[in-house]
């Protein structure tokens, strides 16, 4: 193993780590590339993702994507990410730290953060009711990569459509979307996803463990690097 490698394990070990940002910001591959090279040099890691990651999870992940989110209340729809976060976090995260694992996750209460704020949600309600959730089980370390909304459309082979052509209403949010069915988030409209990237970026000011935020943009390598790079910080 490279020193850079044990470096990084000294790091992380037993230490829990998010993974979060927009549609197309590409964290889930950068926790995939993260977790190889960790379990490559022998570390014990537990992949998991939020909302799911558990029996229960999943299926209160399809009650909240494979539904029309119009009719569903914003106070039910944080709620239900939340109760997904409490099974996960009790019968999964708690446990592999318990045991000296590092827990690597796709999105936590960052999300709920910025995807129920964009729809109005204040931002302190939902930390208030993250610690009903999880209790002080926090991440040690939340990284969030940042990129354009166009370009995490793009990414997500995602083109918005020309307002009023297509258009369909979710939780009050035009549909603007060409291709593939997206899932009941990815309905919501363009500016709904410009109020998320900018929600994420002011996350750190409020959230009670760290954040970092890093430029998702270019080649996957370069923004491992970047990763390992925060990473280094974590204590
Ligand atoms: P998912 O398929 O996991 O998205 P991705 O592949 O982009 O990670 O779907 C999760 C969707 O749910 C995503 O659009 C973000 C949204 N979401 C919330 O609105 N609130 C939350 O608390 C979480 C965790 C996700």
């Amino acid at each position: 193993m490279n020193t850079d490698t044990a470096k990084l394990i000294d790091a992380v070990q037993g230490k829990f780590i998010v993974f979060d940002g927009p549609d197309g910001s590409g964290k889930s591959t950068q926790r995939e590339i993260l977790a190889k090279r960790l379990e490559d040099a022998g570390a014990a890691v537990v992949s998991c993702r939020d909302p799911g990651g558990t029996e229960i999870g999943d299926r209160i992940r399809s009650v909240l994507l494979d539904y029309d989110l119009s009719t569903m209340n914003v106070n039910c729809e944080a709620l239900l990410f939340m109760a997904s976060r409490a099974q996960l976090t009790a019968q999964i995260i708690q446990p592999a730290l318990e045991a000296g694992k590092t827990v690597l996750c796709d999105r936590f209460i960052t999300s709920t953060c910025a995807y129920q704020g964009a729809v109005g949600y204040d931002p302190k309600r939902i930390i208030a009711l993250a610690e009903f959730a999880i209790g002080d089980r926090w991440p040690d370390m939340t990284v969030i990569l940042d990129v354009d909304t166009d370009e995490g459309f793009a990414r997500v082979g995602r083109k918005p459509h020309h307002a009023g052509k297509n258009r369909a209403k979710s939780s009050g949010e035009g549909m603007l979307f060409d291709g593939a069915a997206p899932d009941a988030m990815e309905a919501r409209s363009l500016e709904f996803h410009r109020r998320v990237r900018g929600l994420f970026l002011e996350v750190k000011e409020y959230y009670p463990t760290p954040v970092v935020t890093i430029d998702g943009r270019g080649d996957v390598q370069e923004v491992h690097r970047r990763v390992v790079e925060a990473l280094r910080k974590c204590r």
